[in-house]
Formats: structure tokens, C-alpha cells, sequence
């Protein structure tokens, strides 16, 4: 009888504690709004859902894309805003028009995390992403290098930037990175025309100046999808190897492949930090110390290290 009675105890007080614990995990609900898509986007992606099972908390991310269409973000924060996420995470198509549903989601008090692009303003609870002012600055600084490279030749170069949108925060930093790079070098020409992060407007305006007469001797474009606009445009005008190509983002299979085989002089590894999102988020919502500001390293790719950097990225990507 006594050993009944102990056995049942013991029984209730498992089942119990075992229902309290289940009942303490919290499942926390991560939303992300991303605005775009691309290697580099679902690179970041898989890291994020990645990242959901490396941690003790539950965590579940669930991601919405706006296809490059800043209303149709609108659309989708004040929807995951409304989805009873625990905290968003957010990569704003445009600085200025994302600005008030970022607003409208913290009214909520739910925490707001900006990634890779900027919000116009102060309204965010964090901040993480790469140095796009840096990124276009290292571009620059090579450029400057290969461009006396040709003075020497006794030709004056020409240098054309093709901008993304410049109304996205990465645009306006990599320009200013870049034109800073530039500045007081009056051994060359450089001319900067707006392009949208697409590859066929980097196409045409690539071709545009080409058909102008005064071939451009090196193009530098803001990523490295629209690099492959540029190429296109050679192989259309039949001017390969007569322009230095430059892009910014690094990804295997996209710019990494393209330094390796030629088509690109450089790149630039933009960092994706899908992990360190997700570990800034958790921290945000488990009430542990953060830093507002969170810089991720880039590094510039080359011919000389660009074998090393795709064979630790590829293992990387393995893993
Ligand atoms: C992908 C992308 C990248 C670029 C980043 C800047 O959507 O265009 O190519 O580095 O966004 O936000």
C-alpha cells in the first residue's frame, strides 16, 4: 500500500513538472520583412532559419519578401506586425517610406531590429549589417590603383559608377564611400549615373556609355548582380577585356565565381550575419545586454585572395 501510495506521488509530481516546463517554453516568434530577393538575400535567409534550432529557446522565424516593392513591404510589416510576432526584424526596400510602419510596429511595443539597409530616423531598437560607406570606399581605393595603372599607359580613364536605388540606404553609403575614394583624383574621369539594382538597367546604361564613344575603363556597380548587367553589355558590344568590372557583394556562385573566372577585377564580401541576427533578436527578447549598433566586416576580393575566401565560404555555407 505504502509503495502505491509513493509510486503515485511520484507520478503526479513528474507529470506536473513536466507540464511546467513545457508551459515555462516560450516559443519565441521572430517576423522578418525582407525587401528583396537575389543570392545575397538567400544566403541571409537560410542562416536565419538556420539559426532557429541553435539556441535553447524556441524560436520560429517566418519571412515575408516584397520583390523590390516598397508598398508592398508596407504591406507585409503592418501584417506581421499584426501576425502577434514577438519582435521584427526588417530590411527597409526604401530609408523613407518604411519609416512609419516601423513606427506602427513599435507602437506595439514590439522590439524592431533593422538589418543590412536603414530606416530615416532614430526609430529602431537595433541596428546590424556591414559597412556600406566601407564597402564602396575599399571599391574606390582599388579603382584609384588600377586607374594609375593606366595613366601610365599615357591614357586618361574614364571611371563610371552605376548607382542601385539611390533612395535605399546601401546605394547612398556606397556612393559616398566611393566618391570619397575619388576625390582630389584628377588623373582621371569619373562619371556616376542611377541605376535600381537590377541588372538590366546596369545593362543599358553600361551600353549607353559605351555607344557614346569614350569607352569607360573600369564600371563599378553597387552589387554584383548588376555587375552581371555590365558584362552583358561587353559581350553585346563586343568590348571584353577592355573594361575592369567591380561589383560588391562576394556570394559563390555569383561574384566570387565571376573574380575567379575573370569577368569581375574585384568584389567586395558584404557580410550576411543571418546568425548574429538571430542571436541579437534573442538577446532583445531574453532581456540580455545588447549594442544598438551592431558593424559586421567586409572584406574586398581580389584575384590574389579570392580562391581562399570561396573556399572558406563555400565550407562555410556546407556547414
Ligand atoms: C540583395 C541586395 C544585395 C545588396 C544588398 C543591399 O537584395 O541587393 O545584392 O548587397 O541587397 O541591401
Amino acid at each position: 500500500m505504502r509503495r502505491t501510495i509513493i509510486r503515485t506521488v511520484l507520478f503526479i509530481s513528474a507529470v506536473v513538472f513536466l507540464f511546467a516546463s513545457c508551459a515555462e517554453r516560450k516559443e519565441y516568434r521572430i517576423g522578418v520583412s525582407q525587401c528583396a530577393e537575389g543570392r545575397w538575400r538567400e544566403k541571409v535567409n537560410n542562416e536565419m532559419l538556420a539559426a532557429q534550432h541553435l539556441y535553447e529557446q524556441d524560436v520560429k522565424v517566418t519571412i515575408a519578401s516584397a520583390h523590390d516593392d516598397t508598398q508592398l513591404q508596407v504591406k507585409q510589416i503592418d501584417s506581421l506586425g499584426n501576425a502577434g510576432i514577438d519582435l521584427l526584424v526588417v530590411a527597409p526596400n526604401e530609408a523613407e517610406p518604411i519609416a512609419a510602419a516601423i513606427e506602427r510596429v513599435r507602437q506595439k511595443g514590439i522590439p524592431v531590429i533593422c538589418f543590412d539597409r536603414k530606416v530615416k530616423g532614430d526609430n529602431y531598437t537595433a541596428f546590424i549589417g556591414g559597412s556600406n560607406v566601407e564597402a564602396g570606399h575599399a571599391i574606390g581605393v582599388n579603382v584609384v590603383d588600377v586607374a594609375n595603372g593606366i595613366v601610365a599607359l599615357k591614357h586618361r580613364p574614364l571611371v563610371l559608377e552605376v548607382t542601385a536605388l539611390m533612395s535605399s540606404s546601401p546605394a547612398q553609403e556606397r556612393h559616398e564611400g566611393f566618391a570619397k575614394a575619388l576625390e582630389g583624383h584628377n588623373e582621371l574621369d569619373y562619371v556616376c549615373r542611377e541605376g535600381d539594382w537590377s541588372s538590366e538597367t546596369t545593362c543599358r546604361i553600361v551600353k549607353e556609355q559605351i555607344e557614346s564613344g569614350r569607352l569607360p575603363d573600369i564600371v563599378f556597380c553597387h552589387n554584383d548582380g548588376m555587375a552581371t548587367g555590365a558584362y552583358k553589355a561587353l559581350v553585346e558590344t563586343g568590348t571584353e577585356g577592355k573594361i575592369f568590372i567591380y561589383g560588391i557583394d562576394g556570394m559563390p556562385d555569383e561574384g566570387l565565381d565571376y573574380v575567379q573566372f575573370g569577368h569581375q577585377l574585384a568584389s567586395y564580401v558584404y557580410p550576411t550575419g543571418g546568425e548574429e541576427i538571430i542571436r541579437l533578436a534573442l538577446n532583445i527578447l531574453t532581456g540580455k545586454p545588447y549594442e544598438r549598433e551592431n558593424k559586421l566586416d567586409g572584406i574586398l576580393v581580389v584575384r590574389e585572395n579570392v580562391w581562399s575566401i570561396a573556399t572558406t565560404t563555400k565550407e562555410l555555407m556546407r556547414q
